[in-house]
């Protein structure tokens, strides 16, 4: 692709990254809202777990229209080369709908600018197809949801946070949760017990809590790491360590 000419475009199309939020359809912002009556493809991406259509779920709750779709391939690899080329297959297939004059969405779960597939489509797109008209509609992030359905601020004054996925690996968690005031942990669903033991070695169980479907009717939220232990975790969920503040 890379010093191909790009082809001509037809005027009218667009790509836009759609935060839709957590969960709550409530949440979905009057911006992507009023984008989405407009769209006419909507990207539905597809990976083995299927994920992503939990975003889908969340617009079809207000907004009762059928989409023209186009399905995105994205494998769970962590083959670097194997994830470049589906992002390259998924670019293309973006910019052709684009260049024929369509409006084409990416939905995200939250905001498309943290830890979402989106990024990467829009990389490739912005590198290849430099002159296609792109525009990023942010959401609310699960974090910020989480700590407001619990009513507890994540950070206050010169407090630090930091947002990492749980799956960091211990010694980089340790590192991270001895040096900021607040730890927001995501993805902890496969790595639970790990998290859970290095919180108790840490002495910070009591100040973590954990949230799981924030947002959703069936939304769980408790200080008792200790009862999740066998329990089979949601991939909607997220661990809020809190080391300041009343506990
Ligand atoms: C791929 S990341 C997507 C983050 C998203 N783009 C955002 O802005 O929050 C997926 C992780 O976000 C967190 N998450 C997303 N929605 C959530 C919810 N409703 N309740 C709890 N955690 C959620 C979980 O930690 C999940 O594993």
């Amino acid at each position: 692709m890379v010093g191909k000419q790009e082809p001509s475009l037809l005027a009218g199309g667009k790509f836009y990254g759609i935060g839709v939020g957590p969960g709550d359809p409530e949440l979905l912002t009057l911006k992507a809202y009023r984008t989405l009556e407009r769209v006419e493809v909507l990207c539905v991406p597809k990976s083995s777990t299927d994920k992503e259509s939990l975003a889908l779920a969340v617009v079809s709750k207000v907004l009762p229209r059928e989409f023209v779709q186009l399905e995105l391939h994205f494998p769970m690899s962590r083959d670097h080369s194997v994830l470049q080329r589906s992002w390259a297959e998924a670019g293309e297939k973006v910019a052709g709908e684009v260049m024929a004059g369509r409006q084409v969405a990416f939905l995200t779960i939250g905001d498309p600018m943290l830890y979402s597939t989106y990024g990467y489509v829009l990389r490739y797109l912005k590198k290849n197809y430099p002159s296609l008209e792109t525009e990023t509609i942010p959401g609310v992030v699960a974090f910020s949801a989480c700590a407001a359905y619990q009513q507890v601020p994540l950070v206050e004054g010169e407090e630090s946070l930091a947002v990492v996925p749980a799956v960091y690996g211990v010694e980089k968690l340790r590192d991270i949760l001895l040096c900021f005031d607040s730890v927001v942990l995501m993805k902890v669903n496969r790595c639970f017990p790990l998290v859970f033991a290095l919180l108790r070695e840490l002495g910070l169980e009591k100040r973590a809590v954990y949230v799981s479907r924030c947002g959703y009717p069936d939304q769980y939220i408790t200080g008792d790491l200790e009862s999740l232990l066998d329990r089979d975790l949601d991939y909607m969920s997220m661990i809020i360590v809190r080391k300041a503040g009343e506990s």
